[in-house]
């Protein structure tokens, strides 16, 4: 490390289809939205997080990156407007940022793939067990599609674990207006890609639906690709009532869907469930805030075609 500090950003994102199922490696389609984890690491005397120290066990993706990196003895300083555990994605794109910061320290050459398999690396880790979908969304913004046929986008990269494979394309998104309702419950990942694992283990129905969930991604994937936003918005409807028998809606979450419903083609959790948030595509994107502030969640309009990890100045 010979460099006085390096500073990176990285998308949040949200899920358009295929959460919990892409974990088995069904498909799913995230895209990356206007706000930005940012953080700055300079070389230090201990190991510090906005200048307090850094107890790593409290930290599990920084702690990881920092193994994996070998790098040792630095101050980290972060700014998000992406809510924590809000199925937004902060821990993707604290992963990727902190990733690209610390390998640009180290001076190694920026590679969007060696940051994607870094973070997805701390996500695995972090969270007992995960997919890339997350972590690629951050690292390469836009849209990112996994498993998903070849011609809908280029290919990025594939990546393999625990016998799934994941084939990682970009593809172009059509303009579209999405509304994300969040509950302000704070649910955090693990556990409930845990519980989807136990119900898989002891139900073969679980099985079943995450099949159906890669069906549904597939035909939502395909009406996106000929710009027929009504039957994408039925798709992500569809894929809230398979994920809700899975078991990771909530209440909270169900009445912000069914609120936005009335003014969208479509309206689904998005990332985790449990709490979080939900994400509705609309073209009356004040009625669908209204609805969601009256059913006593907080919306906000995102804006997607955003880039993905870049250094800063
Ligand atoms: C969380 O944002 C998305 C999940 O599918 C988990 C994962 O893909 O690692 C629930």
């Amino acid at each position: 490390m010979s460099r006085r500090y390096s500073k990176a950003s990285s998308p949040g994102k949200f899920i358009l289809l295929g959460e919990h199922a892409v974990v088995y490696g069904k498909p799913a389609v995230a895209l990356a939205i206007d706000k930005r984890f940012r953080c700055k690491i300079s070389p230090s005397y201990g190991n510090f997080l906005n200048g307090m120290e850094m107890d790593l066990s409290r930290h599990p993706h920084i702690r990881h990156l920092m193994l994996r990196n070998r790098v040792n003895n630095i101050s980290i300083e972060t700014e998000s407007n992406i809510p924590s555990s809000s199925g937004l994605g902060s821990s993707g794109a604290l992963s990727s940022a902190i990733s690209a910061a610390i390998k640009d320290l180290n001076n190694e050459i920026f590679n969007k793939e060696e940051i994607a398999k870094d973070s997805f690396s701390a996500e695995y880790h972090a969270q007992g067990r995960a997919s890339p979908l997350d972590t690629s969304c951050c690292t390469f913004g836009n849209g990112v599609a996994l498993n998903c046929p070849a011609e809908c986008g280029k290919r990025l990269m594939s990546i393999e674990k625990d016998g799934n494979r994941w084939d990682i394309n970009q593809i172009s998104v059509p303009k579209m207006t999405f509304v994300v309702g969040y509950t302000g419950i704070k649910a955090p990942t693990g556990p409930l890609v845990n519980k989807v694992r136990k119900f898989k283990e002891h139900n073969r129905f679980a099985s079943d639906i995450i099949d159906e969930i890669g069906k549904v991604t597939l035909e939502g994937v395909s009406s996106m690709m000929k710009n027929d936003i009504e039957q994408l918005g039925r798709r992500m409807t569809e894929d809230h009532k398979l994920l809700s028998i899975l078991g990771v809606s909530c209440n909270e979450l169900n009445k912000l869907v069914d609120a936005s419903l009335q003014y969208s083609y479509g309206a689904k959790l998005t990332g985790s469930g449990g709490g979080g948030s939900m994400i509705a595509l609309t073209d009356k994107p004040d009625k669908v805030c209204e609805a969601i502030s009256l059913r006593g969640g907080t919306p906000f309009i995102v804006n997607t075609d955003v880039e993905g990890v870049k250094l800063e100045e």
